[in-house]
């Protein structure tokens, strides 16, 4: 039996649990309830994406200005089967046409982690086909290969609402961290200057459309950590020289804040991606995960690496954010890997990247 950061994977067509006897598994149903997003998604190895659905939960963290845990789960409990009798509807196929199911296994919350993971367990026992846990920034890395060629070795800027990392990918499931950031991620921050700012929670992309208003240089903001040698990145700082500045500041000036702030992050950014570019010699930049969604950063990263020579990939719009199709497309691939799982409910609410298992072959 092969093993990998201590969860058991054995190989195919094992007897010892009724869900390991499926060999060729081809259609994947994915399921991703990490944190306040239910996505399902039909991937097909052959085909590829055949449907899709996701159901947000903002509504209903709004009034708390962030996730409420409890809430998450209670909504993915609602929302989980009828999304994926949707999803079906929308592929057009029975649920028996599923011969595999992949689900966010972490990191995330650990009550919505449950939700999906038990979900799917049961879902994949009940059918008799092979379910996988799936590492969820593992999802967002991949993300672009949902519709795009991915070559590697690449470098990935992973910039989502609870992690800031960069990684340097050296082949499938060998990743390596080069820095991430040592107090708030950069959504996380984003979220809190929108609502410092009077912008609905999840705030990022209405700061970016707040500070698309903005008129003119009225401020410059510090580059947190630019000055120091490595790829660690900090923007707590930054997150209080901005309020300490709002609070000075004429309400007239909001969007300039914005501005200020969104301008410091994306150059901050900017700055450690080139360092580990530099570093490691890759010429393949991903940028992934809820914050690849901002088009200014996506326009600035553009114009400074194409001029260096810098291959660039985005995922489409909205695989950007968290969706079900990213892990039902890893889930495809580490199935197609021949690993299988037990049939235990296990998650795990921190995970690092670092000890996933090599893919010796990939799915398509
Ligand atoms: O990847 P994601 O959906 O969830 C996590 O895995 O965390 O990322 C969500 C984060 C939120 O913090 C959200 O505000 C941010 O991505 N985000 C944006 C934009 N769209 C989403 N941040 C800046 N600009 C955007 N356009
Ligand atoms: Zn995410």
């Amino acid at each position: 039996m092969l093993s990998c950061a201590g969860v058991p994977i054995k190989a195919t067509g094992s007897r010892s649990s009724p869900i390991n006897d499926k060999i060729n598994v081809n259609k994947i149903l994915g399921i991703e309830s990490s944190c306040d997003e239910t996505g399902i998604a039909l991937y097909d190895t052959d085909a590829g994406l055949l449907a899709h659905k996701l159901h947000s939960q903002v509504e209903r963290h709004r009034a708390y200005g962030g996730v409420v845990p409890e809430l998450a789960s209670r909504d993915h409990l609602r929302y989980l089967l009828p999304l994926i009798q949707q999803t079906l509807d929308q592929a057009d196929l029975p649920l028996q046409a599923v011969d595999g199911v992949a689900y966010t296994a972490g990191p995330g919350l650990a009550g919505a982690l449950l939700v999906g993971a038990a979900s799917a367990k049961a879902l994949a026992w009940a059918l008799g086909v092979p379910a996988m846990g799936v590492h969820h920034l593992e999802g967002h890395l991949l993300s672009p290969m949902l519709d795009q060629t991915l070559e590697l070795p690449c470098l990935c800027l992973l910039v989502s609402g609870g992690h800031t990392q960069l990684i340097e990918v050296r082949a499938l499931g060998e990743y390596h961290n080069l820095g991430q950031s040592l107090d708030d991620a950069v959504g996380e921050s984003f979220d809190k200057i929108a609502l410092l700012l009077g912008l609905d929670y999840p705030g990022g992309s209405a700061l970016e459309q707040l500070a698309q208003t903005a008129t003119g240089g009225h401020y410059q903001f510090p580059l947190p950590m630019t000055d120091r040698p490595g790829c660690d990145m900090s923007f707590s700082g930054l997150k209080t020289h901005t309020i300490t500045t709002y609070r000075k500041a004429p309400p007239e000036h909001r969007a300039e804040i914005a501005h200020a702030f969104q301008h410091a992050v994306i150059e901050t950014l900017l700055i450690k991606t080139w360092r580990a570019l530099q570093e490691t010699g890759l010429q393949r930049l991903v940028i992934s995960g809820g914050v690849s969604a901002n088009r200014q950063l996506r326009r600035r990263f553009t114009q400074y690496f194409t001029e260096k020579g810098v291959e660039l990939i985005f995922p489409t719009m909205e695989f950007c954010t968290d969706n079900g199709a990213m892990i039902a497309l890893v889930g495809a691939i580490r199935l197609a890997n021949g690993e299988r799982e037990q049939l235990e409910i296990n998650v795990r609410p921190r995970w690092p990247l670092e000890n996933l298992c090599k893919i010796a072959q990939a799915g398509k």
